[in-house]
């Protein structure tokens, strides 16, 4: 069943055209560490985290102002399926660690239930779900372990999760499918926006790599690069992570490592390609770098 569902993950990925909208859960569960919720869980659409719930609060928090419209029994039956769920996943993680002769200690459960959808086509991807302990892709494990124990894992906590019927919900075709639906639908007017990016080029001193950074942005698909002269640079180029920002805005930034000669003498341009405008175009000169590093970037979260 999970290479089964490999597969459809490495398939999705070629067939995607139109504007490509996920859901994805994360489920994590902990033990040994007294001073944190033993479990948690966060919902997320398009990387934006939408909910909230752990251990300790014992209650599904909604993070977005949108989501007072999916009506006054949604926050009410989250909490449900997360509280049981809480058991479940507690459950299956003693079991991992029984399997790995682990008895005491600090260990982690991780699962993820994502599925997704082509806005234009309509399509619906299949779901997917993962799952790794003490931060090994159990999947991935196959590889390494060998097949047969990571199948039986794997199939462990399918099994428990087929069980339970309320919370396979996110990794369950029909019910991540009608979420997804039912957040694009409430939440329309904030995940459609579009927001362009801030761009700004900043070097700490004279010797350091000159940083391209765009902050802002939403949604989080940007492309950043440097073109030497027009042409797309790749050497000497880091393009980092996109982060988010507290705001549900995310920030990237593309590291250029060019001596202030190389770059008096050719044109260096940072191309920031974002769907919410043209290209923006940022040429490389003295006056236009902003030297103080520290406070000028945006924090992340
Ligand atoms: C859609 O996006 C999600 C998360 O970014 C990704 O896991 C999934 O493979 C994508 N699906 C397609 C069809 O591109
Ligand atoms: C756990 O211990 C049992 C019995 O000592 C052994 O047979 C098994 O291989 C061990 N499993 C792992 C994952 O180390
Ligand atoms: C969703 O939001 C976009 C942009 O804000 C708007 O153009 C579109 O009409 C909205 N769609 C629906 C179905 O409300
Ligand atoms: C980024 O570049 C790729 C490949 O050229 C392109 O398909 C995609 O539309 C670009 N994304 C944005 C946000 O412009």
């Amino acid at each position: 069943m999970f290479l089964l569902l490999l597969f459809l993950l490495v398939l999705n990925i070629n067939v995607s055209s139109g504007v490509n909208y996920s859901l994805e859960t994360h489920y994590t569960v902990v033990t040994g560490i007294p001073s944190v919720p033993d479990f948690w869980a966060q919902t997320i659409i398009e990387n934006v985290i939408i909910g909230y719930f752990d251990s300790k609060i014992n209650q599904f928090e909604s993070e977005q102002e949108w989501m007072k419209n999916l009506g006054e029994n949604y926050v009410k039956d989250q909490t449900k399926n997360y509280q049981q769920f809480t058991e479940i996943l507690k459950e299956i993680l003693k079991i991992v660690k029984k399997k790995h002769n682990d008895t005491g200690g600090v260990h982690t459960l991780q699962q993820i239930c994502s599925c997704s959808m082509d806005d234009e086509t309509g399509i619906h991807f299949s779901p997917v779900g993962r799952s790794a302990y003490d931060g090994t892709d159990m999947i991935l494990e196959m590889k390494n372990v060998g097949l047969v124990a990571a199948m039986e894992q794997a199939a462990v906590i399918k099994q428990k999760l087929d069980g339970a019927h309320d919370f396979c919900m996110y990794c369950h075709s029909l019910e991540c499918d009608k979420w997804l639906q039912e957040y694009i639908y409430y939440g329309n007017s904030s995940l459609q926006r579009k927001v362009p990016p801030q761009v700004s080029l900043l070097q700490t001193d004279s010797s350091s790599p000159v940083v391209c950074h765009a902050t802002g942005f939403y949604p989080d698909k940007v492309n950043i690069s440097w073109q030497k002269d027009g042409q797309d640079l790749h050497e000497d180029v880091d393009v980092g992570e996109t982060l988010p920002n507290h705001d549900g805005t995310f920030q990237k930034r593309a590291k250029l490592k060019v001596t202030a000669d190389v770059w008096k003498k050719n044109q260096f341009t940072c191309v920031v390609e974002h769907k919410s405008g043209d290209p923006i175009h940022m040429i490389l000169t003295e006056e236009k770098i902003r030297t103080n590093s520290a406070g000028t970037a945006s924090s992340t979260s």
